[in-house]
């Protein structure tokens, strides 16, 4: 089985979705360290940022270097809402998760799995919270003022949702869960009761 969770930074996306693929014993997918990889590559100056080796386990290794944390800086997450709109990126990147999702079971995160990566995945859920909200989220686990997580976000929400190619929006048939005044463990369970209803 395939589980398709879309949605904004901030959105509880990883937390959820890690959490419900350890419940039901899938793997876990997070699109988006990916593009933080190859944003990092570039900004480190690789001749060829999207053709880096990016492996995914316990952590993020880029080139066999573990970059888990390093992807998480403030420049590489500007960097990673640039390269994600670059069409040959996207291109490289779709391809490797598609072949990763071929075979097992997979609950896979990001902002174009229900619509581009696996738009047959049996559940596609999109996840949405109010943009403040989303920033307290953020600036809470960063340790930073909520009101320039706010901002900065609001300008990488725009440049996710207006670009060209693959632009972040719901599939179709996604089930749209709002997690603004719900905890985890209610998205969670919410979640994980969709798909065992599946089975
Ligand atoms: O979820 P995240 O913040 O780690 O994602 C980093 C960037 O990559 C963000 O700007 C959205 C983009 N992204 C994307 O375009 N498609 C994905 N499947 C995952 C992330």
């Amino acid at each position: 089985m395939r589980i398709a969770i879309d949605g904004p930074a901030g959105a509880g996306k990883s937390t959820v979705a890690r959490a419900v693929a350890a419940t039901l014993g899938f793997t876990y997918l997070d699109t988006g360290a990916m593009y933080r990889a190859v944003a990092l590559a570039g900004l480190r100056g690789h001749p060829d940022p999207a053709g880096a080796t990016i492996e995914l386990g316990d952590g993020v290794r880029l080139d066999g270097e573990d970059v888990t944390t390093a992807i998480r800086a403030p420049d590489v997450s500007e960097q990673a809402s640039v390269v994600a709109a670059d069409p040959a990126v996207r291109r490289a990147l779709v391809a490797t998760q598609q072949a990763l999702m071929r075979s097992g079971d997979w609950v896979a995160e990001g902002r174009d799995i229900g619509t581009v990566v696996a738009p047959d995945a049996e559940l596609k859920v999109f996840l949405v919270a109010d943009p403040s909200e989303r920033a307290r989220r953020r600036a809470a686990q960063m340790g930073a003022d909520p009101a320039i997580v706010e901002r900065e976000q609001a300008v990488r929400d725009e440049r996710d949702a207006a670009r060209q190619d693959s632009p972040l929006r719901a599939a179709p048939d996604a089930v749209e869960v709002d997690t603004s005044g719900l905890s985890i463990d209610e998205v969670v369970a919410a979640i994980v009761a969709l798909a065992r209803r599946l089975d």
